[in-house]
């Protein structure tokens, strides 16, 4: 009798958490909802969407998932999971793939790879899922991450010279040449430069989460956030029906990117750059309901 009894009380706390969640995610949601509607002429600027634009969503067909992926919001770890989920036992432990196998794009499968009414028909059935953080500790992590690091050369060369020879006067031969001592405040000149946009999309490390993943267009089921992580992420493999194997990888980055960093990185910017670069990101601050940031100077 007194087993029954625990038992019950477990199954109801259980089902109570649960439903905490539901109105958590359902209020994430319905930000979204209000923020493209009251936001349209930015947030809907085209009115449908073609299979270029889905290159973020990854899918998993046997579990009927798709994930938009958001560089530097633990994008990694949950292309390791989807690796898994879509393995067919290739792999049980998401932390055996090496990060660098989990970013080759031929490991996963994207939504633009499929037909319109496939498309169609997995956008409207499967469950659709995505991670977002903090707008300017996304992009300070982009920058620290990308221009302050010097294994990969890569984007010192593609966007560190583009940026030296854009926003410093009286670069020399050399900086111009290696671009790999962008300045933070000369970042921030590039990303608020009308001319960077309109001479292509940002870069995916420092672009906007509602030009990635589409949020006005795409209704996801669920909006995981960087700051409740692991919560968020056993919630969904809990959704996927996987939550009893899989969980997401825990680990303790010293590196990680904090409000505090943040907060030193901006105080060198203007408050006039601040108030542009807020412009920028604004609808995701909106959409994700992230509040202005007490550090900010705006105008
Ligand atoms: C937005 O954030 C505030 C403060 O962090 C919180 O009280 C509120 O419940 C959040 N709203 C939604 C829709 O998540
Ligand atoms: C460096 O970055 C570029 C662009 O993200 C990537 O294609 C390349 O594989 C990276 N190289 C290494 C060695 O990580
Ligand atoms: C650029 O360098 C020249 C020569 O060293 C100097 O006279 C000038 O003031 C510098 N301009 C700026 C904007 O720093
Ligand atoms: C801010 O500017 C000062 C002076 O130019 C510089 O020494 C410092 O490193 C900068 N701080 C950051 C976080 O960029």
């Amino acid at each position: 009798m007194v087993t029954v009894t625990i038992i019950t009380i477990v199954v109801i706390l259980g089902t109570l958490e649960l439903s905490n969640a539901a109105v958590l995610h359902q209020m994430r949601r319905d930000q979204v909802t209000d923020t493209c509607r009251t936001n349209s002429a930015v947030s809907r600027k085209r009115r449908v969407l073609t299979p270029n634009d889905l290159k973020h969503l990854v899918v998993d067909e046997d579990h009927e998932l798709i994930y938009c992926y958001v560089p530097k919001v633990a994008c990694t770890n949950w292309k390791r999971l989807m690796m898994v989920l879509t393995g067919r036992g290739k792999y049980s432990d998401p932390m055996e793939i090496p990060a660098n196998e989990a970013h080759v794009s031929a490991n996963l499968k994207t939504l633009n790879q499929y037909s319109i009414p496939e498309i169609n028909h997995r956008l409207k059935s499967y469950m659709k899922f995505l991670f977002v953080r903090e707008p300017f500790e996304r992009l300070v992590s982009a920058y620290r991450n990308k221009f302050t690091q010097k294994y990969n050369t890569s984007f010192h060369k593609r966007y560190g010279t583009k940026i030296i020879k854009r926003q410093r006067k009286n670069a020399t031969q050399e900086a111009l040449r290696k671009g790999d001592d962008v300045k933070f405040e000369e970042f921030v000149a590039y990303l608020i430069d009308p001319h960077t946009q309109r001479e292509e999309p940002f870069n995916e490390h420092w672009q906007t989460v509602y030009s990635l993943c589409h949020p006005c267009h795409i209704h996801y089921d669920l909006v995981g956030k960087y700051e409740t992580l692991e919560e968020d992420s056993n919630y969904v493999l809990q959704l996927a029906g996987v939550g009893s194997y899989l969980k997401f990888p825990t680990y303790a980055k010293s590196t990680r990117t904090t409000d505090e960093m943040t907060t030193e990185f901006f105080q060198n910017i203007s408050s006039e750059h601040q108030t542009q670069l807020y412009d920028v990101y604004k609808l995701d601050f909106l959409m994700f309901n992230y509040s202005v940031p007490s550090y900010l100077k705006l105008e």
